[in-house]
């Protein structure tokens, strides 16, 4: 059979996705220390805020990670092997993508982010400049099961997931959504991946907590978006944006911490929060260069190309699928 046309493929907006949002934030706030998934971020401001932040001075990541592709590029598409279905996981402003198209034999893109619009406006760039790609944008969020178009299994596919996003998961999240990759990418796939790598402290918090806060602008718009999408009247003048460095779990934590106590309503329940206590936004585990190859083993992905920075702050990272292999007696 043959696949449908490219904009076939565009997936519509997931239907549920103010019910979704609803009962994450009402969970999400029942519990000791509330917390607010960080999918949520990711409204067309957040999104955008986002964009900022990769250009701050403080936030190392994106400049580290484009450092790593533009050096190692010859080597990593050695390594993603010929003509395969290219699949971005939380591509946002797919700012990264360009060097790889421009490299790499791509039959054809696939890019998936929770922030829909956004994401259809970079693929259209991306559509501009490399025409002779089929190019799809697929809103959903990957954190989900997903169904790929047929093309992938069929021409075998590379998953990019740049950015250190799986470090937005717990241990075990991240090895189930590894294997889900997997599942989603085919037998032959390949995985290129950017992690951030542990350091001091001293640099790891500037770059959560910039001297120009858009980083807390950042985090506070998750409740102006709760306002606004689920009827809510939190006063957000009164949350403060708060990093931590958890040693002991090897991560940054981000929270919003009430400056006073405050009662508030979200949809037509009510909350209260007592000044100095915190709603839980986000987590970013850094790790060392042993921990990513074990994480992706533990995922089912081989380590067959990895790669930092001169500074040595983050890693790239390409793998294979471990074959499955089946008892025989
Ligand atoms: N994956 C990114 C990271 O962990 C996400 C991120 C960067 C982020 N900066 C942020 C999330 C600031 C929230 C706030 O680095």
């Amino acid at each position: 059979m043959r696949n449908p046309p490219s904009s076939a493929l565009t997936v519509a907006r997931p239907a549920n996705a103010p019910a979704a949002f609803l009962n994450d934030v009402l969970s999400g706030l029942a519990g000791t220390q509330k917390a607010i998934p960080p999918r949520w971020f990711y409204d067309e401001v957040g999104s955008r805020l986002f964009e900022d932040i990769t250009r701050l001075p403080e936030y190392y990541p994106t400049r580290c990670e484009r450092q790593i592709l533009a050096k190692e590029m010859e080597r990593i598409v050695q390594l993603l092997g010929r003509s395969r279905v290219l699949v971005e996981f939380g591509a946002g402003s797919a700012s990264k993508t360009a060097e790889l198209l421009k490299h790499a034999s791509v039959a054809e893109y696939i890019a998936i982010d929770i922030s829909g619009d956004f994401l259809r406006q970079s693929v259209d760039a991306l559509k501009d400049r490399f025409p002779h790609i089929p190019m799809h944008a697929v809103e959903a969020d990957f954190l989900q099961p997903l169904e790929l178009p047929a093309s992938v299994r069929q021409r075998g596919a590379a998953g990019f997931f740049p950015g250190s996003t799986l470090g937005n998961l717990s241990e075990a999240a991240a090895v189930d959504l590894l294997r889900g990759f997997g599942e989603a990418l085919g037998p032959d796939a390949a995985l290129l991946l950017g992690v951030d790598l542990l350091k001091h402290e001293s640099i790891l918090l500037p770059a959560y907590d910039d001297s120009r806060g858009i980083t807390a602008a950042f985090n506070l718009n998750v409740l102006h978006r709760v306002n606004r999408e689920l009827q809510g009247n939190i006063p957000v003048c009164a949350f403060e944006h708060e990093v931590r460095w958890n040693e002991r779990l090897s991560r940054i934590e981000m929270h919003l911490r009430a400056a006073r106590d405050m009662r508030f309503r979200i949809a037509d329940r009510c909350f209260s929060i007592q000044a100095g206590e915190t709603i839980h936004t986000e987590n970013s585990y850094k790790y060392t260069a042993r921990d990513i190859r074990l994480l992706l083993r533990a995922g089912g992905w081989n380590v067959t190309g990895q790669w930092t920075d001169a500074n040595g702050y983050f890693a790239v990272l390409a793998a294979e699928r471990i074959a499955l292999t089946c008892a025989r007696d």
